[in-house]
């Protein structure tokens, strides 16, 4: 697996992470199983939140892993907080309870990472800063993050929190493309010019900060996986022609159209199951050309101007 520095900091990552939101649907050994599949493929990155399975997801995943000291220092661990049931909070008292919750959970003292999961709108950029400075200082995270935020939601932040933005986890998947699209069609007077995000992406590249695409294979919002979905028969055909070329799965070839942009992107699995994981992972060595590239963005309906 290739690694990456994340954001701009010395952490060298690899560059697929490993979401673990579903791996409550697995039983003891299935988990285990998993886990270890994804450390013999050098995807030691684990994506995690407090409010996965209602905090379940965390547990499972320290008991699959056998969590020790040895084993800690092999892997990276994610987390995120802010959602909480019919709100979002990022007050200085939330996010030092749900660090310390996940920290519980994970069997571990210090995050990797910790991401604000959901823009909140009471945020105080002065709390959050405070919350981070404990943390840090505590050694309970070394590097901080967000989630679904806008350039200026993180402007805002870097008023007051003094620790950079080292990562920003976006929805992005090649049927839900619109932070490229975009970019595409600046000025434009059709829907895909529609700039739903202030710019992120070429935000984030400006200010090295790394994009974790969550949901790659997913379209709409959870509707559905769009590898050998009938919906998407175009873009089936040629993720099918170009992953026969490169001998590879479809699944490897959605992952390695993510990491061909040049943003330097650590897109995020969600699958459970070993096999997928491992073709997730073998993106890493998949470089797409730039004709294979928006033959892929083409045939998912995209149109360029
Ligand atoms: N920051 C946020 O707001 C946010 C939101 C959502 C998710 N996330 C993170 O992003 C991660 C990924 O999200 P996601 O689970 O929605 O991502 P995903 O990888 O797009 O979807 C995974 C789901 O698709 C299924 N699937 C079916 N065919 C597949 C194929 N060919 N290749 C891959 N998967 C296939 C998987 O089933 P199998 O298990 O059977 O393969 C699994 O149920 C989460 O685990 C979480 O860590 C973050």
């Amino acid at each position: 697996m290739r690694t990456m520095k994340l954001g701009n900091s010395t952490l060298q990552a690899p560059v697929v992470a490993v979401g673990c939101m579903r791996i409550n649907s697995l039983d003891k050994t299935q988990a285990e199983a998993f886990v270890q599949t994804a450390l013999e493929e050098g995807a030691n990155f684990f994506d995690h939140a407090d409010v996965y399975g209602g905090g379940t997801c965390e547990e499972i995943f320290s008991e699959a892993i056998h969590m020790n000291d040895d084993i800690r220092e092999r892997i990276i661990l994610q987390s995120k907080c802010g959602i909480r049931k019919g709100m979002f909070d990022f007050s200085k008292e939330h996010i030092l309870e749900s660090v310390d919750g996940s920290l519980k959970r994970l069997k571990t003292d210090y995050l990797d990472i910790l991401l604000l999961h959901r823009p909140d709108a009471l945020v105080e950029p002065e709390e959050v800063a405070q919350a981070f400075d404990i943390l840090e200082s505590s050694g309970k995270v070394r590097h901080f993050g967000v989630s679904n935020q806008n350039p200026m939601q993180m402007q805002l932040l870097k008023k007051s929190v003094k620790q950079p933005i080292v990562a920003n986890q976006l929805q992005l998947s090649i049927t839900n493309a619109s932070m490229i699209s975009s970019g595409i069609n600046v000025n434009m007077e059709n829907d895909p010019a529609v700039n739903r995000d202030g710019s992120v992406l070429d935000y984030c590249r400006l200010n090295d900060i790394t994009i974790q695409p969550w949901s790659p294979f997913q379209f709409g919002f959870f509707e559905g996986v769009f590898i050998g979905n009938d919906k998407f028969p175009e873009l089936n055909q040629k993720i099918d022609e170009i992953a026969a070329k490169y001998e590879v799965s479809n699944t490897t070839i959605a992952i390695a159209w993510l990491l061909r942009h040049p943003a330097r992107m650590q897109p995020v699995t969600g699958t459970m199951n070993t096999g997928r994981l491992q073709d997730c992972c073998k993106a890493s060595d998949v470089h797409l050309t730039r004709e294979e590239w928006y033959g892929i963005y083409r045939a998912a309906g995209n149109k360029l101007p």
